[in-house]
Order: C-alpha cells, then structure tokens, then sequence
C-alpha cells in the first residue's frame, strides 16, 4: 500500500497530479481539491467475472433475467418491467423533489417479498419514521439503518442479508480507507464501487440516491454514471406537484420510457394518462399556444411555447422572449415578415416557454413560428398536434437530430399529430396512434395548420 496525493476535480472527477486553477477537462474554476488515495496493488474483479477463461458467444448459458415487480407499475416500467437481481440503480435528483418519498413508497411494496434495508445517512430513523408513518407504510419486513460509515453498512447487510438494499445518500455516505470528505468525488466513487461490488457479489438489487448539482449533473456525475446498471432521475418543478421518473441509462430496459407521479400531502400517486397533466395545464383553444418536442441532453421533453402578438403602442415595437434566445425570435419575425407575407414588424411580440424551461435547440423553431403565426393570426391550434424543426432563413424546414425520440415521446404522452421536417421522414418508425406531416417550408407548415 501506497499513500499518494492528488487533485480532483469536484465538478467531473478529473484528476490531476498537480493543482490546477482551472479544470482542464471541464472548464470549471477553482474546482481542485487536493484528495489522499492509497494505492493497493492487485485489481479487483467483479466477482460474477474472476477467474473465468474465454467462452465461446455461443457457450454462454443465459438464464432469463430475474425480475421483480413492486407492482409501482411507472416505476417498474422505467426499470424495464422490474428489478433485476443484483442491479446496480443510481436515482438522481434535485435535493427535496422526493427520491427518499419514491424510494421508502417502492420499498414497502418490495419488503413483501423478503427484507429490504433501507440505510438512512442523512435523516435519523425517527424521521424516516415521521414521513412513514405520514405515507401510510407498515411493512413489517422493511429495516431502518441510520449509519454513514460505508463498512458499518455492508457488515450489517451481510448480517441481515436483504432482499433489497437501498443507500440515502451516496454523498454522505464514507470509507474509512480515503481521507477526503464525505461528498467528494473520490469518496462517492469508492463508496458507489464497494455497493456495486455487493450487489452483484451477494445478487442484491442496490439502488443509492444521489444529489444533483446546480447545473443538473450528479455530484461526482460521470464515474457514477459509468459504473450503474442504470440511471434514473426524478425531475419536476417545486412549484407543481407532478414528477417525472426518466431512464438516463439501462442496461436491462429502453431509455426512453418515463414514469409520471404526483406528489400529495399522503405521498407520490401514480399518473396513468400523463398526456392529460401536461394538456390541463394548457389553454384550450388559446391562439399562441403550441406544443414542441424539444430534446434536452439526451432527453425529450414536450413542452408548451407561448407567443403574444400585439399592435405596438409606441416607438420601436418590443421583442421579449423568455426561456429562449430572442436573437432566434427577432429572425423567425423577419421569416415570417418577408416570406409568409405577415405584417409583423411594427407589432410587439412576446415569447414564453412555459414552466421555466429554457431550450437552446433550433428544433423548436417550427413551434416559435406556428406560436407567433397562431397568435397573429388569433386562431387556435389544435390541442393535440406538436411539432419540431429548425427553420432557415429562406424560410425552409430543416431537418433535425433525433426525430424518432421526439416523435415517440409525442406519441406516448397522447398527441395524435406532428408537424416535423419532410427530410426527417425518411426511415421513420411511426409508432401507433400519433399522424405525421412532414413538411418543406414555412409556407406550408402555416398553410396546413390554419386552413
Ligand atoms: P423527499 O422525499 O424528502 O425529497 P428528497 O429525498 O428528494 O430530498 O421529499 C421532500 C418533499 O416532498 C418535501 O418538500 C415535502 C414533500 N412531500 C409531500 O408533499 N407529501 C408527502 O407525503 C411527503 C412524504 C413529502
Ligand atoms: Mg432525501
């Protein structure tokens, strides 16, 4: 064993022998922290994997996987259709959004089928106990485990052996083995490494529970990300009461399947028709307002563009756009001016993503303009219909990244129509229930959406 000295950076885990004001690899500031790993010779293997000689692709026997439904059918689903022995989950999310509410709900439905272990790091038993006894969960099988020391942790699971092993935080839990704090990138890796050499060893399904930092990535993020069997994140908005369970990774199950929830003063409440939750919080019939389908990261999103177009009092006509850059705005008001022939230029035009998202991608530009057009024009577009595309300055309809991701998260949350690029349509799984218009030109798009 070997002590040795090296600086980590907080934001993305590079390491560096030497300090640096600037991380080199992510761009961060003052992110450096001077970190004592002790070096131990001899590489650990999974234990599934030691000592094994290559095998014939054809002489591998596979067992079905074994999966276990906690009958939370938007969790299960977002899994891939239950958890799989000895799974490794990371859950991630803003502080309070309500993984540790998610998590203490799936493991009562799980403690039917043995006991689960539900080690608490951040919040006493009594706490647990309170929010518990506020969600209605009795079960008698589910053990409490207030404890922050990671070898204090695994001694006990080995003791209790659990069906399910659940860790709340991964930041506060620690090793004794790395002198750095808990929370720290190296501590987070060696804690995430040490659970996940336990659940695959013992073939206990682990889920930890991991913050979010302010710009939305998990705190020591991507040695995390790499070294789960999946990711999960669990969004909403403070301000309302609707979650969003979204697969980031799997490797038992598809990425693009969400899980919508509803937050209430008993606890999360499955959603079962979310495309109802993101159409109620829409106008009906309201001229201005359409529906994009917007990808963010390697996410779609669906989400509601507002426009106002009106005659302007005085001076220079204003520009306002919230949420989305109004450089974009000011051009597609030129498109619209100079090749469809409306007459905006003397009108104030506002612009709104609801819900605070801000989106930076030009496939929203087909709905900035429809939004625009329907509200200078006063006429509704339909409830159901979403679009996506990047519009030119020539005011042609180009293609963009990623239709089918875009396309089934429309369908899935219940639009039946989508206006996307003619280019995009190529190769195209439509998938059921959802119309597609493929369309050249801004000419085209407005001519089919208003008349
Ligand atoms: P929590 O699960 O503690 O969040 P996290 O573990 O992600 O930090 O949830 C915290 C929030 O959820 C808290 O602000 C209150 C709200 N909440 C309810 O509205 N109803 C409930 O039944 C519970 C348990 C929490
Ligand atoms: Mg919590």
């Amino acid at each position: 064993m070997k002590q040795k000295t090296i600086y980590t950076c907080q934001q993305c885990g590079m390491q560096s022998p030497k300090w640096l004001g600037k991380c080199s690899d992510c761009g961060q500031w003052n992110s450096l922290v001077e970190e004592t790993v002790t070096v131990t010779k001899g590489k650990r293997a999974l234990p599934e994997n030691s000592g094994t000689a290559p095998k014939r692709l054809a002489d591998v026997t596979v067992t079905t996987e074994d999966r276990q439904e906690c009958g939370f059918a938007e969790f299960d689903r977002v899994l891939g259709g239950g958890v799989v022995t000895g799974s490794f989950t990371l859950i991630g999310g803003d502080p309070g959004i309500g993984k540790s509410t998610l998590l203490l709900q799936a493991a009562e439905r799980w403690a039917g089928a043995g006991p689960v272990l539900y080690v608490t790091a951040e919040e006493s038993t009594r706490q647990v106990k309170l929010r518990a006894s506020r969600l209605g969960v009795s079960a008698n099988d589910l053990f409490l485990l207030a404890e922050n020391s990671l070898e204090a942790v695994l001694d006990r699971a080995r003791e209790l052996k659990p069906a399910f092993l659940v860790v709340d935080s991964i930041q506060t839990v620690f090793t004794a083995a790395l002198e750095s704090a808990p929370g720290s990138v190296s501590q987070v890796r060696e804690c995430a490494s040490r659970l996940m050499y336990y659940a695959k060893g013992e073939g206990v399904p682990t889920f930890i529970v991991g913050h979010v930092t302010k710009d939305g990535s998990i705190a020591g993020p991507r040695m995390l990300e790499h070294m789960v069997d999946t990711v999960l994140y669990f969004e909403g908005d403070g301000g309302h009461p609707y979650r969003i369970l979204r697969a980031v990774k799997n490797r038992y199950g598809s990425t693009n399947e969400i899980g919508v929830f509803e937050m209430k003063d008993v606890g999360l409440a499955e959603v079962t028709n979310p495309s109802e939750i993101f159409l109620a919080e829409r106008p009906e019939d309201a001229a201005g307002s359409v529906v994009v389908s917007a990808i963010e990261g390697t996410r779609p999103i669906l989400v509601e563009l507002q426009a106002l177009v009106s005659g302007a009092a005085y001076g220079n006509p204003r520009r306002t756009a919230m949420g989305i850059d109004s450089n974009r705005v000011s051009l597609l008001v030129a498109v619209l001016e100079k090749k469809v022939g409306y007459a905006l230029l003397a009108q104030d035009v506002f612009l709104n993503v609801a819900g605070g998202v801000r989106l930076n991608e030009p496939a929203i530009d087909l709905g900035v303009m429809a939004a625009l057009a329907s509200s200078h024009l006063n006429r509704a577009i339909p409830a159901r219909t979403v679009m996506f595309g990047e519009v030119g300055l020539a005011g042609e309809v180009r293609a963009v990244s990623r239709p089918e991701l875009r396309v089934k998260e429309a369908a899935r949350l219940g639009f039946d129509c989508c206006l996307l690029p003619a280019g995009n349509l190529k190769n195209l799984d439509v998938p059921k229930g959802i119309k597609l218009i493929g369309v050249r030109n801004a000419s085209e798009a407005l001519e089919h959406l208003f008349n």
